[in-house]
């Protein structure tokens, strides 16, 4: 298939980039490079042998998408742009509004317009809110997002399957992920977060490089094993795997579908320091501090679905995540 790429300069896109061309896809990128850097596509070109098209093209730039549309035919398009930070979005609210749904709709009526009606969208595990049921299923009903981000995550599904259900020939897979870490085992991809990370492994990793004292351990007094919070943590490898095995949804004319992409297992904050410990030789100095607002104890996947629909299941373990994380930072410090 070719696939139009949103956001391919970023962390899950530059992995899902490499997964695609091992599966025989075509892709062409568009991304803003507003949380990215453009050296990522080179090496996704240097893992693969291929050059892949990309335009720095915001998906607001309405005349930018027809641009790119134009020029290439698109049997899906896989959607990753978007404004990720949870804090920053309590903080700048009009921005990811502006942003992450603006932005959408502006694609969707581009594709449209284009007469490409097959998206794969990322989403996150963050519409379930505080779950109402763990391991999680699709079926768990959504729950109260606290921040911002969380509500583009949930307002985009509900606008997708408005507009599916008005218009049949849409195919639309959302794709809630729970917690992507690690990196491409070759250690030339990664996440490359700006400033001071806000995710649990990538400050892990700068701690472990020399970059930061010491992890804070956001609340040890939560109602879960050792009283750290409890997360589903996906190798980005599995998950870029995951968008490839979506694929055939689209190809099946799913209407709508909905998959969970987890591992299934819950690993609290001092199992994943402890795993990391173990696995680099490295020892990870931390401090407990108070819980962060907005956190919750537990979220883990049931990911049945996705094995029984789509044949797809994470592979790596949390050894892993965790070598392949270090080995990303290690060797690539100051990032891209
Ligand atoms: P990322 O920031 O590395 O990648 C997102 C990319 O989108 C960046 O390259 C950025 O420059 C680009 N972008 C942002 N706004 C844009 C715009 N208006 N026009 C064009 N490009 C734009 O983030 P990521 O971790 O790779 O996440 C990819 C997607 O997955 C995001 O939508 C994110 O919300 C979602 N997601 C991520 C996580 C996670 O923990 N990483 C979890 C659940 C969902
Ligand atoms: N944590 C710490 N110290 C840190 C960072 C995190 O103790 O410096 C803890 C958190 O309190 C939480 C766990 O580590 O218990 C994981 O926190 P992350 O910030 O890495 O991840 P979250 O589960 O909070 O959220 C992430 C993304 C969201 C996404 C969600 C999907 O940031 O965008 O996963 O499950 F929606």
């Amino acid at each position: 298939m070719k696939i139009l790429v949103t956001g391919g300069a970023g962390f899950i896109g530059s992995h899902t980039l490499v997964e695609l061309s091992a599966a025989g896809h075509e892709t062409v990128v568009i991304d803003n490079l507003s949380n990215s850097n453009p050296k990522s596509l080179e090496r996704v070109a240097e893992l693969t042998g291929k050059q892949i098209p990309f335009y720095q093209v915001d998906i607001r730039d309405r005349e930018g998408l027809n641009r790119v549309l134009g020029e290439h035919h698109f049997d899906a398009c896989i959607h990753f742009a978007g404004l990720k930070a949870v804090g920053e979005s309590v903080e700048k609210p009009w921005e990811y509004y502006e942003n992450n749904i603006g932005g959408t709709l502006t694609l969707l009526d581009a594709m449209r317009q284009h007469g490409c009606k097959n998206i794969i969208f990322s989403s996150s595990a963050t519409v379930y809110g505080d779950p109402a049921i763990i391991p999680i299923t699709e079926e768990c009903p959504k729950g109260h997002c606290t921040n911002p981000y969380g509500q583009t995550k949930s307002m985009l599904e509900e606008i997708m399957m408005d507009i599916q259900k008005a218009d049949k020939e849409w195919n639309i897979v959302l794709l809630r992920y729970f917690n992507p870490i690690g990196a491409h085992p070759s250690g030339r991809i990664g996440e490359n977060p700006n400033g001071i990370p806000n995710n649990l492994m990538p400050y892990i990793t700068q701690v472990a490089v020399g970059k930061r004292p010491e992890l804070g351990v956001f609340g040890n007094d939560y109602p879960t094993p050792d009283g750290t919070g409890v997360r589903d943590y996906i190798h980005v490898v599995d998950l870029a795997r995951g968008h490839v095995a979506a694929l055939q949804a689209i190809e099946r004319k799913c209407g709508i579908a909905i998959y969970n992409l987890g591992t299934g297992q819950g690993y609290s904050v001092l199992q994943l320091v402890q795993a990391f410990e173990k696995v680099n030789h490295i020892k990870i100095p931390y401090s407990i501090k108070p819980r962060r607002a907005g956190d919750i104890a537990t979220c883990y996947s049931n990911p049945a679905k996705a094995e029984r629909e789509l044949g797809w299941k994470a592979q790596y373990g949390i050894e892993e995540m965790c070598r392949d994380s270090w080995n990303w930072q290690r060797n690539n410090p100051e990032g891209f």
